[in-house]
């Protein structure tokens, strides 16, 4: 943990007060590199714990990253206080020849091919760092004032917005479901947000179902906190399987991360199945179908134009076949609804199932506090009965 963490969080020493403002120390291109190269070397001790206090800095997810901050076109190290802008993900060094680890092409494609279909995604980027390639993404929860000052926005992912632990993420271990997913952004979301997210987050899992996007678990879901406003993040880590695995294995045995309807493996998601989903998502089943067709239909020339996008030399031959295999495995899924009566007579209006219960009505957080200059810890209390 740190000063410079996920969302608005800063962990100081118990006698430290948290400072917005900190250093800022300019990286070369080569620093950079160097950093991206220490990771790809060591993948399993991507935190840098050399320096006493001045790079504190801390991130979830498994794969080694790091982040920076960007000033016009020069890059700096955030010395702990400093909100830094910029993730970066290495673990890709095709062109150096020292890793076939080419998930963040995988990811850079997914991604693009994300927004210009119409998903609020985050904004990435594949960046040459003295010769080293680098996956580069813009933090949405920092947000730059217009006195140029870059302020943390606060950021919660599903598991910690529904108190569920990280090793929960997936609904086949007990975690959320897609249920779960859509009621934490219909009851977190500000009122001026929740039509639109609850739309964007729909579109999210018709996009993770087309692309087999396997990995969209309850960690790879966030909302923003701004003030008084909530409202989704966008979305990030979005991976197609198909950059990944042989097409076979995708098809015939890999599942969603979560049940649409009543099944995860995609060769069981039948129309009956996507029926159920849209009714999850509170979306109308004609047009959820519509939008399937459509994102079936437009997916192969994003996909294609994502891998075009690239870094020379970063395309494996698995990347390139991505548009033809996402394009197929898309328009097999999108088309078992076509011709199937999904009217509600013939299929009943689905519920789905919630596996994160409420919180204990019984009681009540009580808040931390500074009493005598002590600060006393918060804790749950018994509601009392009036
Ligand atoms: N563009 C972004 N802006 C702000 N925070 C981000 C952004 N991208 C990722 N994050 C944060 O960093 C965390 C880890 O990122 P990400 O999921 O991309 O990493 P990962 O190592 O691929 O994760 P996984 O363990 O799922 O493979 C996310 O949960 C999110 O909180
Ligand atoms: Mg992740």
């Amino acid at each position: 943990m740190g000063e410079d963490a996920p969302g608005s969080v800063q962990v100081v020493p118990e006698d430290v007060v948290p400072a917005g403002m900190g250093a800022l120390s300019e990286l070369s291109d080569a620093d950079i590199a160097r950093r991206v190269q220490a990771i790809l070397d060591d993948p399993d001790h991507w935190v840098d714990d050399t320096d006493e206090d001045e790079s504190r800095f801390s991130l979830g997810g498994k794969q080694g990253k790091f982040a920076l901050a960007r000033i016009g076109d020069a890059w700096f190290e955030p010395n702990g206080r400093a909100p830094s802008t910029h993730i970066v993900k290495p673990g890709m060094a095709l062109a150096s020849g020292r890793t076939d680890n080419d998930v963040q092409a995988v990811e850079f494609v997914t991604m693009r091919a994300a927004r210009a279909l119409g998903v609020h995604a985050a904004t990435v980027d594949i960046l040459d760092f003295a010769g080293v390639p680098a996956f580069v993404t813009t933090r949405f929860d920092r947000r730059k004032d217009r006195d140029g000052v870059v302020r943390r926005i606060h950021q919660e992912d599903f598991c910690q917005a529904l108190s569920v632990y990280p090793s929960l993420k997936y609904e086949e271990d007990g975690g959320p479901t897609m249920a779960d997913m859509m009621r934490l952004v219909a009851e977190t979301s500000s009122p001026w947000y929740r039509r639109s997210d609850l739309q964007a987050f729909a579109d999210l899992f018709a996009f993770n179902l087309l692309v087999a996007g396997v990995d969209a678990h309850a960690k790879n879901h966030s909302m923003l906190h701004a003030g008084p406003a909530s409202r989704l993040a966008p979305a990030y880590d979005l991976i197609s399987a198909h950059g990944i695995w042989p097409a076979d294995r995708v098809k015939y045995r890999s599942a969603a991360a979560v049940r649409y309807g009543k099944e995860r493996k995609y060769r069981q998601i039948s129309g009956r199945n996507l029926a159920r989903a849209a009714d999850l998502l509170r979306t109308p089943r004609d047009e959820f179908m519509a939008r399937l067709d459509e994102l079936a239909a437009r997916l192969p020339d994003a996909v294609e134009t994502s891998v075009a996008e690239l870094p020379a030399g970063l395309a494996t031959d698995r990347v390139a076949r991505m548009p033809e295999r996402i394009g197929t495995f898309a328009r097999e899924i999108a088309d078992r609804a076509l011709g199937e009566d999904l009217s509600h007579k013939a299929v009943p209006r689905f519920e789905g199932t919630l596996a994160i219960g409420q919180p204990d009505a019984a009681r009540v957080w009580e808040p931390g506090t500074w009493r005598r200059k002590e600060w006393v810890m918060g804790r749950y209390r018994r509601r009392t009965r009036r």
